[in-house]
């Protein structure tokens, strides 16, 4: 396989920094370097330091916000920008997470502001996308991710589609312990795939890193993973402890070395 596995832990409002420490003393060691696959943790804002500390001068695990501004500073109430992310060793961050849009009324156009903030830093988005049950069994999925991916990607060039993750989260699998088939998440990432063909061609779309998300966890990760447009995980429950996170990136781990 050409495109490397990406495998993100979404820990959402969990842990604080003591347990941040705890999970990177329990998870760390399990690595001797770099395992082939990239292996990313998105803790809340108030553990990046602590976090970004623990991770300086190792290369196994890479280092994530869950929400930025799309503004570079100024008098923004309660946001966070992509240079402070950076001052503390953030790398990736999570934008147009389907919990900011149902919860915090986030749209393409303010999600496609932050993913160009972003690039514009040097931060590399975590872009998530994905129906709802209601949008699914009403046959609107190909409808849904279309909008997103072209809203949320406005504007975007070839260097910064190549720089972005895009997750697949089907909103009804998120938190629910109901996963995607591994032929649902196949069939809706090659859709993604040809989405992102028709906005940049299809060479550019074949170099670009699809996760699956919800309710991924170790017993599922290794069929979800074997399907040809599944390139990694974003995962939240399962992700929370070092034991059944490693579990996942194990499974991704055995992928990328057949
Ligand atoms: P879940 O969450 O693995 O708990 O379903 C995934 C996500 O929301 O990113």
């Amino acid at each position: 396989m050409s495109r490397r596995l990406i495998i993100a832990a979404n820990w959402k409002m969990n842990k604080t920094p003591a347990e941040t420490a705890a999970f990177l003393e329990d998870f760390l060691p399990r690595f001797s370097g770099p395992c082939g696959v990239d292996v990313v943790i998105a803790p809340t804002f108030v553990c990046l330091p602590k976090a970004g500390e623990m991770l300086a001068g190792q290369t196994a695990v890479s280092l994530s916000a869950q929400n930025m501004s799309a503004e570079s500073s100024g008098a923004f109430t309660g946001e966070i920008s992509a240079d402070m992310l950076k001052s503390v060793g953030v790398q990736y961050v999570i934008l147009g997470h389907s919990e900011r849009r149902s919860l915090y009324g986030e749209t393409d156009a303010g999600i496609n502001s932050k993913v160009k903030a972003a690039l514009a830093s040097g931060l590399l988005p975590i872009l998530c996308v994905g129906e709802t049950l209601e949008e699914r069994d009403g046959g609107r999925i190909e409808e849904v991710l279309t909008t997103q991916l072209t809203g949320s990607l406005k504007g975007i060039d070839q260097s910064g589609i190549e720089k972005t993750v895009i997750a697949y989260e089907p909103v009804w699998a998120i938190g629910t312990g109901r996963t995607a088939t591994p032929g649902q998440a196949q069939e809706a990432q090659a859709f993604v795939r040809k989405v992102l063909g028709d906005l940049y061609g299809a060479a550019t779309a074949a170099n670009v890193r699809i996760q699956y998300g919800g309710s991924a966890k170790p017993a599922n990760a290794a069929e979800l993973i074997s399907q040809p447009d599944v390139d990694g995980f974003l995962v939240g429950g399962a992700s929370l402890e070092a034991e059944s996170f490693f579990g996942i990136v194990q499974a991704g781990i055995d992928a990328s070395a057949t």
